[in-house]
């Protein structure tokens, strides 16, 4: 087992975290167990309401690429980045070792 480093930047600060990478949660439980602000959850993880939107600063290796229905989603979303995702179709998952991201 090895440790996910998850670093999250918001309002000028950086708060990292390191999770075993067995932990099978996603990206969004995550953030909102630590009551990362701008995270909600509302549809529980189902790519239905984009309030788990987040940009992926960096990521080792590199996420895979979103789903049709994460793609969906974020277009309707008012203001969308080249890196924006949904935290919720993000899995963390054995083999990744670093994600970095913010909250827009
Ligand atoms: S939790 Fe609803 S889209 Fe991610």
């Amino acid at each position: 087992m090895n440790d996910i480093a998850v670093e999250i930047e918001t309002g000028g600060e950086l708060q990292r975290v390191d999770v075993p990478d067995n932990i099978a949660l996603s990206l969004m439980e995550l953030l909102k167990g630590m009551e990362i602000k701008g995270i909600e959850g509302t549809c529980g993880g189902m790519a239905l309401c984009a309030t788990c939107h987040v940009r992926i600063l960096s990521a080792e290796p590199p996420l895979p690429p979103a789903g049709d229905e994460e793609l969906n989603m974020l277009d309707t979303l008012p203001v969308v980045y080249t890196n924006s995702r949904l935290a919720c179709q993000i899995r963390l998952a054995p083999g990744q070792q670093q994600i970095r991201l913010c909250v827009p």
